[in-house]
C-alpha cells in the first residue's frame, strides 16, 4: 500500500498491507488471522507524527470509526466519547459548536482523536490530558479490551503509557470531559497578544480557538504544502541549576516552567535558531531536506527528500545543539526503521 498521502512529511515509501478497521470489536480475530499473528501491526492515524527512516516491515493498521456520542452529563460539563479515526480538529470544532470549553487551545493540531493521548498533545499552555477522563485500547497480547483512566495513562509532557509500551495497546476511543463554562486558558503569552490585537476582551472559546489558528497559520508550515511532522524535537527539560546557568550565558535563552519545581524546559527552537539552522537546506542527496525557515523547531521535505535524509538533518541539528550547549534533543515523533541515539 502507498503511504505517500498518509504521512505528513509525504515520503514516497509502501507497507506491506494496509487494514483499515471501522468497528474495533473486528480488532481481535483481525489480529488472530493469518496477516498478524506473528507480526504485530504498526497503527496509523493521521500520519502526523511518524517518520519512516526505512518503509515499515510490518501491517499497518488504520482505525476509521468517527462516531462521537455523549456518554454523561454531570453538572455544567459534557463527556464526549470519540472513536479513535474521528480527525482531531474537526472534533475540536464540534465541541465548540456544542458550546464546550477546553480544547479551544489545541485547535489545528493536525491528526486524529485515538493519536491525541499517545503523545498527550499540547500546544499554547494546555495538554490534552486535562480532558481526557478515560482511554479505551485493545491489547493484543492479552487479547483484553481497557478502559485506562487518566492515571492509568501516566501522561507528561509529550508522553504516556502508549508512547512508553509501544504496540502494547491500541487506542481505539477517548472519553473527554468538557466544561460549559471553562475560563479561557491565557498563560501563553502569544495568545494574550494575539487577542488583544483582534481588539477581543472577553474571549469566548471560540475566540481562543479563532486566536490559535491563527498563530499556527503564521508560525507553522502547512503540511499540506510542504511536508512536516510539526515540532521534530521536544523542548529539553534540564535541571533548574543547570538552565540557570545557560540563561546566565545566553540570556536571550527563554526557559518555561516544566510543571516540577526541580527543573526547567528549555526552548529547542531558540537553541537550534543559535546554532543557525533555520531555513537551512541540506544541499546534498535529493536537496529536499530542511529546516523551517519560518520554526526552527520543523523539518521539512522541499519534494523528494527520503527520511534518512531528514533522520541525517536531525542527527546533525542534535549534535550542533549537544556540541554547543551540552543539551541532548529528543525527537518528538515516531521514528521507524532507525533507532535515535543520544547525543555523546
Ligand atoms: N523560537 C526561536 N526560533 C524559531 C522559533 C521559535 O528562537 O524559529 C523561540 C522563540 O523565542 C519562542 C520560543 O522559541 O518564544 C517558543 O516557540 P513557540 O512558541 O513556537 O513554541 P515551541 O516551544 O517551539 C511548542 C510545541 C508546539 C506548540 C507550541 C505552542 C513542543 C515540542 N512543541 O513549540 O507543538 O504548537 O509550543 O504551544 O513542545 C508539535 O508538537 O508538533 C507542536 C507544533
Amino acid at each position: 500500500a502507498p503511504l505517500r498521502a498518509r504521512n505528513t512529511f509525504g515520503l514516497d515509501v509502501r507497507a506491506p498491507l494496509l487494514v483499515e478497521v471501522s468497528d474495533a470489536d473486528a480488532l481481535p480475530a483481525l489480529l488472530a488471522s493469518p496477516e498478524f499473528k506473528n507480526a504485530p501491526p504498526l497503527v496509523l492515524g493521521g500520519g502526523s507524527n511518524l517518520l519512516f527512516v526505512e518503509p515499515p516491515d510490518r501491517p499497518l493498521l488504520a482505525l476509521t470509526g468517527r462516531r462521537v456520542r455523549r456518554v454523561g452529563e454531570p453538572g455544567d460539563r459534557l463527556r464526549l466519547r470519540a472513536e479513535a479515526g474521528v480527525d482531531w480538529h474537526g472534533f475540536v470544532l464540534d465541541t465548540l459548536a456544542r458550546g464546550l470549553g477546553g480544547l479551544e487551545n489545541l485547535a489545528l493540531i493536525p491528526g486524529t482523536v485515538g493519536a491525541a493521548p499517545i503523545q498527550n498533545i499540547g500546544a499554547y499552555g494546555v495538554e490534552v490530558r486535562e480532558a481526557v477522563r478515560a482511554v479505551e485500547a485493545y491489547e493484543p497480547a492479552a487479547d483484553r479490551f481497557h478502559r485506562l483512566s487518566s492515571e492509568d495513562c501516566a501522561f507528561a509532557y509529550r508522553d504516556s503509557v502508549f508512547k512508553q509500551q509501544p504496540g502494547r495497546f491500541i487506542v481505539t476511543a477517548v472519553e473527554f470531559e468538557l466544561s460549559r463554562n471553562a475560563s479561557p486558558r491565557l498563560e501563553y503569552a502569544g495568545i494574550a497578544d494575539e487577542l488583544a490585537a483582534r481588539g477581543v476582551g472577553l474571549p469566548t472559546a471560540r475566540d481562543v480557538a479563532d486566536a490559535v489558528i491563527a498563530l499556527r497559520q503564521r508560525k507553522l508550515p502547512n503540511p499540506a504544502v510542504i511536508g512536516n511532522a510539526g515540532s521534530f524535537f521536544k523542548n529539553p527539560i534540564v535541571p533548574a541549576g543547570r538552565a540557570e546557568a545557560l540563561k546566565a550565558d545566553h540570556p536571550a535563552l527563554p526557559l518555561f516552567a516544566s510543571g516540577d519545581a526541580d527543573t526547567r524546559k528549555l526552548s529547542a527552537a531558540w537553541l537550534i535558531d543559535a546554532c543557525g539552522w533555520k531555513g537551512h537546506r541540506i544541499d546534498h542527496g535529493s536537496g529536499d531536506a530542511g529546516v523551517s525557515a519560518a520554526h526552527a523547531l520543523v523539518l521539512v521535505n522541499h519534494g523528494g527528500a527520503t527520511g534518512r535524509e531528514l533522520f541525517d538533518l536531525a542527527r546533525r541539528i542534535a549534535d550542533s545543539v549537544h556540541a554547543r550547549f551540552g543539551v541532548a534533543l529528543e525527537p518528538e515523533p515516531r521514528i521507524i526503521g532507525a533507532t535515535w541515539t543520544p547525543p555523546a
